[in-house]
Formats: C-alpha cells, sequence, structure tokens
C-alpha cells in the first residue's frame, strides 16, 4: 500500500507527476470537474488543532468528488485506550484514505504499517511533508515553473530561522536535499536539529549536507527565500518564555531580510506571530508569499491524493 509519510515516499517521477497535476488543478479549478476520489470517503484523524490542513483536505475531497469524515482522538474510542492496530484494521474496512496528524511519528507509521488503505501525514512532530511540497510548489510558481520543482528549485538558497529543531525544519532538511537546493538553519544552539530527524535520514540512505549557525545574517545572507515558522510549536507551549527570549535573535525584521538577495521571498507555514517571528512590516511586504503557500495547500494535497487514489486502485 502506497503511504505518504516523508517528502521522499514518492519518487521523482511520481514528483513530476504530482506537481503537474497541482498545476492543472489550480489552473482548472473553476472550469474542469475532479472526480478522482468519485463513490470514495476519506477519514481526516486530527490529534491537534488546524486551520489550513483540515480546510484544505476537506474542501480538496469535495473537490475530488469524495467525501471527508473528520475524526478526532477524543471523540473515537482511541481516547479510551484503543489500539493503533485494531482502530487502523477497523477504519481500513470503511475508508478509502486516511489522513492523520498527530503528535509523535512513530504513531503515524504504526497506523501505515496496520492499515489497507493510503495514510497521509498532516503533520507529526517530525515532519509536515504536505506543507512542504506545497511550498516547494509556491516557490517554483515564483522562481520558476511549478510542474518542475527538480529545474526550478535546484542550487537555490532557503534559511530557515527560529526553532531550527521543529519538524518544518526537518522536512527542509529532507526537501532540500531532494530537490538539490541550499539549506541553512539559523537558531539558537538549544534547537539545532536533533538526532531523530539524522537518524531517519540515515534510514533513508540520505546524507545531510545542511549548515547551522547561531548567527543569523550569516544564514540570510544570499538566500533565495527566507523561512520562518511558530517558536512554541503545539505541545511545547511549557517552554513559551525561554524559548521566546532565546529566539529572538532570529526574529526576521526588514533589516534582516535585507541582507538575502534583493528579489528574496519570505515564506512561512502559518500562524504567524507578528512582532514574534517576524515583523508586521515584512509580512506587509511584496516579498512575502504566505497567502499563496496557503492556497497551494489546497491544489498540492488534490494532486496528492489523486495519485494515492491512482497507486491503491492498481
Ligand atoms: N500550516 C499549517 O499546517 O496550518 P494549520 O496548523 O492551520 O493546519
Amino acid at each position: 500500500m502506497k503511504h505518504f509519510l516523508k517528502e521522499n515516499d514518492f519518487s521523482d517521477d511520481e514528483i513530476l507527476e504530482v506537481f503537474d497535476r497541482a498545476s492543472h488543478l489550480k489552473q482548472k479549478r473553476k472550469q474542469e470537474l475532479a472526480n478522482d476520489l468519485a463513490g470514495q470517503t476519506w477519514g481526516l484523524l486530527f490529534y491537534k488543532n488546524s486551520t489550513r490542513t483540515r480546510v484544505s483536505f476537506e474542501v480538496g475531497i469535495n473537490e475530488l468528488g469524495g467525501k471527508a469524515l473528520v475524526l478526532d482522538q477524543k471523540t473515537t474510542q482511541i481516547g479510551r485506550g484503543e489500539s493503533i492496530h485494531d482502530t487502523a484494521q477497523v477504519l481500513s474496512r470503511y475508508l478509502h484514505g486516511l489522513i492523520i496528524r498527530t503528535y509523535g511519528h512513530e504513531i503515524i507509521e504504526e497506523f501505515a504499517s496496520h492499515s489497507d488503505i493510503p495514510v497521509v501525514n498532516a503533520l507529526t512532530d517530525l515532519l509536515h511533508p504536505c506543507q512542504i511540497y506545497a511550498d516547494c510548489f509556491s516557490i517554483a510558481e515564483k522562481l520558476g515553473d511549478s510542474r518542475d520543482p527538480f529545474g526550478s528549485l535546484a542550487g537555490k538558497k532557503l534559511t530557515f530561522l527560529g526553532d531550527t529543531s521543529c519538524n518544518m525544519a526537518n522536512s527542509w532538511i529532507l526537501a532540500g536535499k531532494l530537490f538539490g537546493m541550499k539549506v541553512s538553519l539559523a537558531g539558537p544552539k538549544g534547537f539545532a536539529p536533533k538526532p531523530d530527524i539524522h537518524d531517519l535520514l540515515i534510514n533513508e540512505g540520505v546524507d545531510h549536507d545542511y549548515q547551522f549557525t547561531s548567527d543569523p545574517k550569516e544564514a540570510v545572507a544570499d538566500a533565495d527565500i527566507v523561512y520562518t515558522d511558530v517558536w512554541v510549536s503545539m505541545g511545547a507551549e511549557e517552554e513559551e518564555e525561554s524559548r521566546i527570549e532565546s529566539m529572538n535573535p532570529f526574529a526576521v525584521t526588514t533589516e534582516l531580510l535585507s541582507q538575502a538577495k534583493s528579489e528574496a521571498l519570505f515564506m512561512h507555514c502559518m500562524p504567524t506571530h507578528p512582532g514574534m517571528e517576524v515583523s508586521q512590516e515584512v509580512l506587509d511586504s511584496p516579498k512575502t508569499i504566505i497567502f499563496d503557500q496557503a492556497e497551494n495547500r489546497l491544489h498540492m494535497q488534490k494532486a496528492i491524493l489523486a495519485k494515492l487514489a491512482s497507486k491503491s486502485a492498481t
């Protein structure tokens, strides 16, 4: 069974196919009805809050002719301790696919290992691959050709600032390698990438060649893309005060952004916290493409689901 749990779960040919389809779906959204998921019901099992991911998946499933069923751990028997094995087996008898947002990556891996339907990672503490595919599509759309992520992204420098041990930083390490980008991370020493991403890269046979520094100006120099994310990830609320203090030097301000290339893009997966990880001035500047990123979640996820549905039908 084909699942999408991490950025490199699709081959290069499949990635090209998915990006091409996302581009087509975006262009023809108002003119063409798609029916890739006709007669299908896909579950959305969310252990964590979400605006973009939940809505874009639900709308996307509807637009592909399917139905979405939103579930959470509190109102299902998962909250009362039913095993992942039994839950995955039972849901496989009802649903055609399962999209999961959860905490530990091992939870989604366990679901996938016991599911007879495709499982999609809608964010774990380790990776956020749907966001990354939509972001790569957004960069390619602005700097090249959205149907050709390899040609458009190769050699581009992406600088990620702030919590460089978070799932988005991990995903950029993996995606940067996949698309031939130069990934530069800048954050406090205590928030350098953690062994779990290195273990994953080793398991996948991917060598890591990102740069890590605690000097934000050095990291941003000559960047094509400057990226940041929330400093206090879901589940890290108890560390809020200390995180804000240590990450403050890595806030994306107009002054810091001026160190990047003059045509550099500013990106953020949202939700943003103006005045913390990014200034309002940067968010209001023409360099910012955050709403394109959010929109592209819809087109890209539709293409991913259509690809998984076609693979599970064969
Ligand atoms: N970027 C992102 O995943 O947004 P949500 O948490 O709102 O889904």
